[in-house]
C-alpha cells in the first residue's frame, strides 16, 4: 500500500475519502497523529501528518520512529514524504518542487534508529538514501500532472526549530546542498531500516536565510506553501493513479 507523510502546509490531504482513522500504538509510542486510511483518486492510501493534526510537533520532537513503524504496521510499502524546504541554489527558488536524491544530515539528539537498546547491530546501505524507482515514479507523476519537479538535489537536514543563520546557509551551499529542511532525517533512514520504499517531494517555500535581501517572514513562507500545496495534490493524485 502507498502512504503519504504530509509536512508543514499539508496537515490533511483534501480529496482523501476517509475510511478509517487508525489510532496506532507502536513500541516507540504514538505517531504524530492518527493514520488516515482512505481512497484518493479511487486508490487506497495511508496519510500521516508529520507535525500532528494541529501542527503541534516541532521537527526535533517528531516521533519519527513511531511514524514509520505505524505506517509499516498498517501495510505501507511505499512512502512519499512531502516536506517544506528552503532553496539554496537555482533552480530551487520559492515555488519550485524538487525530488531530492541525496541527504546531508546535520541533526542531533533525535532517536535515529530502530536498532537501539540491545536489538542487535545493523548497518543499512544508505548510499542512495531515497529509493531510485520511487523517485522516478514521483518525477513521472509530476510530469503527468503538469507540475514538473526538479530531478535531484542534496537535501540538508538541520535541527531547527529555528531557521538557519546566513553563515550556516553559506556553509550548507559550500557543502554541496541545494535544499534545506528540518525533517528529512532520521525519517529517510528509518524508512530504509524498515525496508520501505521512500522518496521525498520537497516544496520550496523560501530562499535560505541571507540569500534574498529581506528577512525570512513566516507569513510569506506559509503563503508560498499554501499556493504550492494545490500543485502537490495534483502530483500525488497522478502518483496514486499510476
Ligand atoms: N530552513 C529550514 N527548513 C525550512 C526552511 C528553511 O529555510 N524553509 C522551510 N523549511
Amino acid at each position: 500500500m502507498r502512504a503519504v507523510i504530509g509536512g508543514s502546509g499539508l496537515e490533511q490531504l483534501d480529496g482523501l475519502v476517509i475510511e478509517h482513522r487508525h489510532q496506532v500504538d507502536t513500541p516507540y509510542g504514538e505517531p504524530s497523529a492518527p493514520v488516515i486510511q482512505g481512497r484518493y483518486e479511487g486508490q487506497s492510501l495511508l496519510f500521516l501528518s508529520r507535525h500532528g493534526e494541529r501542527h503541534q510537533w516541532p521537527p526535533h520532537r517528531v516521533n519519527y520512529r513511531a511514524n514509520i513503524h505505524a505506517l509499516k504496521q498498517l501495510g505501507a510499502q511505499q512512502i512519499v514524504a512531502v516536506a517544506a524546504v528552503g532553496g539554496l541554489v537555482e533552480p530551487n527558488g520559492p515555488g519550485a518542487l524538487n525530488v531530492p536524491d541525496q541527504i546531508l544530515d546535520y541533526t542531533w539528539g533525535r532517536p535515529q534508529s530502530f536498532y537501539d537498546d540491545g536489538q542487535g547491530v545493523e548497518h543499512i546501505d544508505f548510499s542512495q538514501p531515497y529509493t531510485p524507482a520511487l523517485r522516478q515514479s514521483l518525477l513521472e507523476a509530476a510530469q503527468t500532472a503538469g507540475e514538473p519537479a526538479v530531478d535531484g538535489g542534496v537535501y540538508a537536514a538541520t535541527q531547527g526549530p529555528r531557521l538557519e543563520t546566513a553563515a550556516e546557509v553559506q556553509r550548507l551551499i559550500r557543502d554541496g546542498a541545494h535544499l534545506v529542511g528540518m525533517t528529512g532525517m532520521p525519517e529517510a533512514a528509518l524508512a530504509r531500516e524498515a525496508e520501505l520504499d521512500y522518496a521525498c517531494l520537497a516544496v520550496v517555500a523560501n530562499w535560505g536565510a541571507g540569500i534574498a535581501d529581506s528577512e525570512l517572514s513566516l507569513d510569506e513562507i506559509y503563503q508560498t506553501l499554501a499556493r504550492s500545496m494545490q500543485r502537490v495534490r495534483h502530483v500525488l493524485a497522478a502518483w496514486v493513479a499510476a
